[in-house]
């Protein structure tokens, strides 16, 4: 094996303050597809007695000009290597100039400034985070420099008619040859991966807006013409959450326009650069047609997640990367609560806790597991992960939970209040929301330093002649890369006791002044601590963890019945959706060849029993009726077989499908089929979710009437939500009619990229060892291509990442193909690349067979040679 890492790690204890920071800078870019010059001047703040030389970040520019205070440089005043650029003399007040050319049209890794769509047609983007400015222009390319920005913009008019930047308007003009300029004024002091400019022929939707503190804004938003009409949910969106953050948060925007652009080349999900946000089109554009519920959904979240970064994020921004989660669990966090506010909040709830379990349990107990505030880092665009996002976004929570609404309210005026404008820490965020609320948050910050999922164990013992019940609770972690040892973390249980008639009891704790209530928060900190409760009149069933108060797995000794109990009784959706995920671990511990397990049999009779009832919400009833998926069934073994996974779970689906039975699920679908209208309204999204999962039960009893069932919705369907639903239960099912349907949707979205994508998409996740000729012969469609992020991941990363049993195939043909994608991938955007191959994590814990495949695939991508930083570091990282 080769040593892939070479270079020497960032460290968060190595961190200092900037020698030199930049007061403004003023930038005139002459757009080009091939070639576009930019230059600058920043005025420079410093003390050349106390600095280190003036040395600025610069990647791959090639310099035309450089000037100090007016005096073109000689080559002895400066050096550029390596990425550094050095000047000797600089001082404070010194204003540095320089011209470079840069290519956006040859750019394939979409960050810095590219091509979005073709040389004729297509439009100039930008994108800097984490550290894309420095492939722009010259400039200490570090979140904790924070200067104003003046930007001139002049292009062909013909060609580039639209031309923005962020910031307000400040003129704009007509030039000689046809071209024309405008120019944007940014008043508020922001660090340079904030920056986004976008030029080229582009539509617009638009509309006035006032903020609660009287400020007329302009929101537009902007994409090419031939989907502009399907902007508006987005525009809608983007006035709720501003509404929603007024009010919620006191917070206002702070600009006279407000910009978002769409674009189909994208690697993330979407950028908020102050004033000029830009959005993979898969989180912008919606329409019935082609947009699913679920596809709504995270269009309005990801537009107010983006928005809500500006203050979360650009007003109070992060000194350093290993700070990336204040802004990002931040705003997650605010997402979230925003979501569940506009739609359901144990919908939501589930929705988010089923994402962590599916992606972030199972990074912290791998190879990658990081803490959300990492202490180091190789290449910084390998960190936007589950980790910092989505488990950074359960810290906040856990800690608005202690502060209570209110006090976390106050805690965050203060935090706006001490750090507007600043480049702050996760220390600052903890310490502004313990001192409104003088409390010390000081433990919590095990929390953003530990990495793995703590363990928590609950045993419960009755006391009949004291009438006491004494919960012990008990934590462990098991070791991380590079943190063998473990400290106990402050655990915040919500709980609640239920009798066996399933009445909530009220709690007396002991010792405990508070006496009243039926849910409370006990608080864990320390390795085990027993907790008990009197006037306990008979063996209570207790309710832990209650809207998933914690991230962490929690093992408790569970009967089946107890568990049944929950799921039947518990008022909470969020808690009895957990029972019955609960249940259904224990149902698919102990099922084994066919023996209908005591755990099973009370999942499939708690379920079947809520089923008619019909008392409850359709879309809750969906998500009782879906099992855990085989991500989270394979976490818990040390030996997996994807294939033997995806085998039980489906078996586990079929008992509950007889358990039920066809008459009363055909019942069911046919009721919930007359609501044929793609409304948007939540009663008919719910319909539409329960509807798709009483099909995909029925296919497992009756194939034959279902596929039928199926090939009428998809022929009748009214949305893309009924539509895609049966076309995947067509395709997955192997149907008859599934060849036609996949036909008609080709050809019927043969121009709507985010359509076709769900074709590869359902089509890659056809379950076992079917899938990889199926990928085999898509990669060879016309419509493929691996330059498009979304494209690429619609066919590979479902693939490899949301399709276990098809990936991992006993004879490592799933592995040795992704393994060479991800070289070809890696040439061309190594941050897509490297994400991909984040699709390997947990191949240690797989069988020996499949082990060994998988360990092959990677030591032969290890020894290529020229493979990216990004790249190397996630492999070498999986392989150790
Ligand atoms: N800050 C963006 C967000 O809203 C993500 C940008 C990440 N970019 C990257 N190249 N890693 O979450
Ligand atoms: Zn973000």
């Amino acid at each position: 094996m080769t040593l892939v890492n070479e270079t020497a790690p960032i460290r968060l204890r190595d961190y200092r303050r900037p020698d030199w920071s930049v007061e403004a800078i003023e930038l005139e870019i002459d757009l080009g597809i091939d070639s576009t010059e930019v230059t600058s001047r920043i005025t420079l703040h410093g003390d050349p007695a106390k600095a280190e030389p003036l040395r600025l970040d610069g990647e791959e520019l090639e310099l035309l000009t450089i000037s100090l205070d007016g005096r073109a440089l000689n080559a002895e005043d400066y050096r550029y290597e390596k990425g550094v650029l050095e000047v000797s003399d600089a001082h404070g007040g010194s204003v540095l100039e320089t011209r470079v050319r840069v290519q956006p049209a040859a750019n394939t890794t979409l960050e810095g400034l590219y091509l979005s769509g073709s040389r004729e047609h297509g439009f100039l983007l930008t994108q800097c985070e984490a550290e894309g400015f420095r492939h722009i222009t010259f400039f200490p390319d570090r979140p904790d420099v924070l200067a104003r920005f003046t930007v001139t913009l002049r292009a062909d008019r013909e060609r580039f008619p639209v031309l923005l930047a962020g910031g307000n308007p400040a003129g704009s003009g007509t030039l000689a040859d046809g071209r024309h300029w405008a120019k944007f004024v940014d008043p508020h002091p922001k660090p340079c991966y904030l920056f986004a400019l976008v030029a080229g022929r582009l539509e617009n939707i638009q509309r006035d807006y006032l903020t609660a503190d009287g400020r007329e804004v302009k929101l537009v938003i902007w994409s090419e013409a031939n989907v502009i009409d399907r902007c508006h949910y987005a525009l809608d969106a983007l006035e709720r959450c501003m509404r929603w953050d007024e009010h919620k948060y006191g917070r206002n925007y702070d600009l006279d326009v407000f910009h978002v652009v769409a674009t189909h080349d994208f690697n993330m999900g979407a950028m908020e650069n102050k004033g000029l946000n830009i959005f993979n089109a898969k989180y912008l554009l919606a329409d019935p047609d082609s947009s699913t519920d679920e596809e709504y959904r995270a269009v309005e979240a990801v537009v107010a997640h983006e928005y809500f970064h500006n203050w979360t994020g650009n007003r109070v921004t992060c000194r350093d990367w290993f700070q990336l989660s204040l802004k990002e669990g931040l705003t997650v966090f605010r997402e979230q609560q925003f979501s569940a506010d506009m739609n359901s909040l144990p919908l939501k709830r589930i929705e988010d806790v089923a994402l962590l379990r599916r992606t972030q349990f199972p990074e912290d107990a791998g190879p990658l597991a990081h803490p959300v505030r990492p202490a180091e880092y190789r290449e910084i665009n390998n960190f936007y992960t589950a980790t910092v996002y989505e488990k950074g976004s359960e810290l906040v929570r856990m800690i608005a939970g202690r502060l209570g609404q209110e006090g976390f309210r106050r805690g965050m005026d203060l935090y706006f209040e001490r750090h507007d404008g600043q480049a702050a820490t996760i220390e600052h965020f903890l310490s502004a929301l313990g001192d409104a609320n003088r409390i010390d948050l000081t433990p919590y910050l095990a929390w953003y330093a530990q990495a793995g999922t703590p363990r928590l164990h609950a045993k419960g013992e009755y006391d009949s002649a004291r009438r006491e019940y004494t919960l012990t609770l008990s934590q462990q972690t098991r070791p991380t890369p590079g943190q063998p040892e473990k400290t106990p973390l402050p655990i915040p249980v919500k709980l609640s006791l239920f009798d066996r008639s399933g009445t909530m009891l009220p709690l007396h704790l002991q010792g405990d002044a508070q006496v009243d209530g039926t849910e409370r928060v006990i608080v864990l900190d320390k390795p085990s601590q027993r907790f008990v409760f009197k006037h306990v009149s008979a063996p209570p069933v207790p309710s832990l963890l209650r809207g998933f108060s914690a991230p962490v797995v929690l093992e408790c000794d569970y009967s089946p019945e107890e568990l049944a109990l929950l799921l039947t009784h518990d008022a909470d959706g969020f808690n009895r959706w957990e029972a019955g995920q609960q249940l259904a671990m224990l149902a698919f511990d102990t099922s084994h060849d066919g023996n209908d397990s005591a755990a099973c049999k009370a999942w499939c009779d708690a379920l079947a029993a809520l089923f008619t009832l019909q008392t409850i919400d359709d879309a809750l009833l969906a998500d009782l009726l879906t099992p855990p998926g085989e991500i989270e069934f394979a976490d818990r073994q040390s030996e997996v077989d994807p294939a033997k996974i995806h085998a039980q779970r489906q078996s586990l689906q079929h008992r509950l499908a007889e358990r039920i039975g066809v008459s009363d699920l055909l019942a069911r679908y046919r009721l919930l089929s007359t609501d044929s209208h793609a409304q948007l309204e939540a009663a008919s999204q719910a319909k539409r979710r329960l509807k798709r999962r009483v099909l995909e039960l029925l296919v497992l009893l009756d194939a034959d009437q279902a596929h039928e069932l199926a090939a009428k919705q998809y022929d009748s369907a009214s949305g893309m939500t009924d539509r895609l639903a049966a076309l995947s239960v067509l395709v997955r099912t192997n149907a008859t009619q599934a060849s036609a349907a996949l036909a008609h949707f080709r050809e019927r979205y043969a121009d709507n990229p985010l359509a076709l994508d769900k074709w590869f998409t359902v089509q890659a996740q056809v379950p076992g060892d079917a899938a990889l000729a199926i990928v085999q012969r898509l990669e060879n469609d016309p419509a493929f291509t691996l330059k498009n992020p979304n494209r690429a991941r619609s066919l590979f990363g479902a693939f490899a990442s949301t399709n276990p049993s098809g990936f991992h195939r006993t004879d490592g043909a799933g592995y040795a193909l992704i393994a060479e994608r991800l070289a070809q991938l890696d040439a061309l955007n190594p941050q897509i690349a490297a994400r991909l191959a984040t699709a390997f994590n947990g191949w240690q814990r797989l069988e020996p067979v499949r082990r060994s495949a998988a360990r092959l695939a990677l030591e032969g991508l290890a020894q290529r040679e020229g493979l990216s930083p990004n790249l190397s570091e996630i492999v070498s990282n999986v392989l150790q």
